[in-house]
């Protein structure tokens, strides 16, 4: 007994500084469980429902995290809506097709009848994104801790200048994860979150039609599928699957699309121009070595600038301050 509660106290003692070294901030395992116990089955349901009814939906809401995550934290700034006098980063110019908003207020509603004032948009945010992605698998596919409180302050110009562009060269986009303390193995498998979903031709006609300025065509992209998307791309408006022939499907096909040359995006393209993150793409063509990287990389993106115990607030309506 004495030697199983003594090797218990070390076990926990190990987990508790493990805990802190890899995630930082003080985000919990079920920090809901006391206090609103059917927070995550809440957020769950609402969010298979809503997915079941649009397959688009993953894409939007693991996006969404990602936005709130790489802008003042993951602390919801990504889900206020402007006011009178601040245009809030909703209303950048990277907030091209942000959506899933709506989904956000849908749990929010439920959650504030169910236990008012308790579970933040900044949770919300993480969990929906991981469900809505887990639903084609039916169970959750990474772990997602909470204890995220809510920003005050959500600033347009803030989008604009910590969001990677996507005409962004590897050095540049290995500095803004490095600047959010993530390194180049999460960089290319966070990447890898462009296998669902759908981008504007707008975002890279440059590549297609007017690479260098002479009506050319970038020629780091495949001949052929450079040809397929200016087929596509008749108007800047139309939309493209990102990972094509598979982008509802979240699975490690971006890298083997990114191997042949298809990566739609010149931040994407550019992974394969530096040998280590080369390595990394290759080895997340198999699903399990990307999913395993993946996850890990989320728990890291999603306790990015946490605010935590007392700081910030728990709001009522996701899309305002208190
Ligand atoms: C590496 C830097 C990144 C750049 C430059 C970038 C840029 C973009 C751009 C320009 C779009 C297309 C928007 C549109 O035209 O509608 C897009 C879509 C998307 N991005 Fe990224 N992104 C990056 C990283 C990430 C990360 C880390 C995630 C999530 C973990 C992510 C998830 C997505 C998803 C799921 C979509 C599809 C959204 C939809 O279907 O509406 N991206 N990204
Ligand atoms: C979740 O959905 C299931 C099936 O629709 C339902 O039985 C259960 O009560 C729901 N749980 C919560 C917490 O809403
Ligand atoms: C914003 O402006 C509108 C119309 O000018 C006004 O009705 C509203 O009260 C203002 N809201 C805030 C938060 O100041
Ligand atoms: C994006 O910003 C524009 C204005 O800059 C705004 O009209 C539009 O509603 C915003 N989109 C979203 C999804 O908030
Ligand atoms: C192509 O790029 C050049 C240089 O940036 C620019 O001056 C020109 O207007 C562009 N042409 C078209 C058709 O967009
Ligand atoms: C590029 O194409 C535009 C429109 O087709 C044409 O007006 C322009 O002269 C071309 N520029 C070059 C550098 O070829
Ligand atoms: C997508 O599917 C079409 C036909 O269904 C095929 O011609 C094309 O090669 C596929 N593209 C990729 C990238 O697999």
């Amino acid at each position: 007994m004495r030697t199983c509660g003594f090797s218990l106290l070390l076990a926990l003692a190990f987990l508790a500084l493990h805990h802190g070294v890899c995630h930082g901030g003080q985000l919990k395992k079920i920090f809901y469980l006391k206090s609103c116990p059917r927070a995550e089955t809440i957020v769950r349901n609402i969010t298979w429902s809503r997915v079941a009814a649009n397959p688009a939906l993953p894409a939007k809401l693991l996006r969404l995290q990602y936005h709130d995550c790489f802008v003042r934290g993951c602390d919801a700034s990504v889900l206020l809506d402007s006011t009178n006098g601040t245009s809030a980063e909703k209303d950048a110019i990277p907030n091209r097709s942000l959506e899933g908003f709506d989904v956000i207020d849908e749990i929010k509603a439920k959650l504030e009848v169910e236990c008012p004032l308790t579970v933040s948009c900044a949770d919300i945010l993480a969990l929906a994104a991981r469900d809505a992605v887990s639903f084609q698998f039916g169970r959750a596919m990474w772990g997602v801790l909470s204890g995220r409180r809510d920003g005050r302050v959500s600033l347009a110009s803030e989008a604009l200048d910590n969001l990677p562009s996507p005409a962004s060269d590897f050095n540049t986009l290995k500095q803004q994860f490095a600047d959010n303390g993530l390194n180049i193995p999460d960089l290319v498998a966070l990447s890898g979150a462009h296998t669902i979903g759908v981008a504007h031709c707008v975002v890279f006609a440059r590549r297609l039609f007017n690479f260098t300025g002479n009506n050319d065509t970038d020629p780091s992209l495949d001949p052929g599928y450079a040809a397929t998307l200016k087929a596509q791309c008749s108007s800047p408006r139309n939309t493209i699957g990102m990972d094509p022939n598979s982008s509802s499907s979240f699975d490690s096909h971006y890298f083997v699309t990114l191997s042949q040359n298809q990566g739609l995006f010149t931040s994407d393209a550019t992974l394969l121009t530096d040998k280590r993150a080369a390595n990394f793409a290759r080895f997340y063509q198999k699903f399990n070595v990307f999913l395993a990287q993946f996850g890990r990389s989320m728990r890291k993106m999603g306790a990015i600038a946490v605010l935590t115990n007392n700081e910030g607030e728990i709001r009522k309506n996701c899309r305002a301050v208190n």
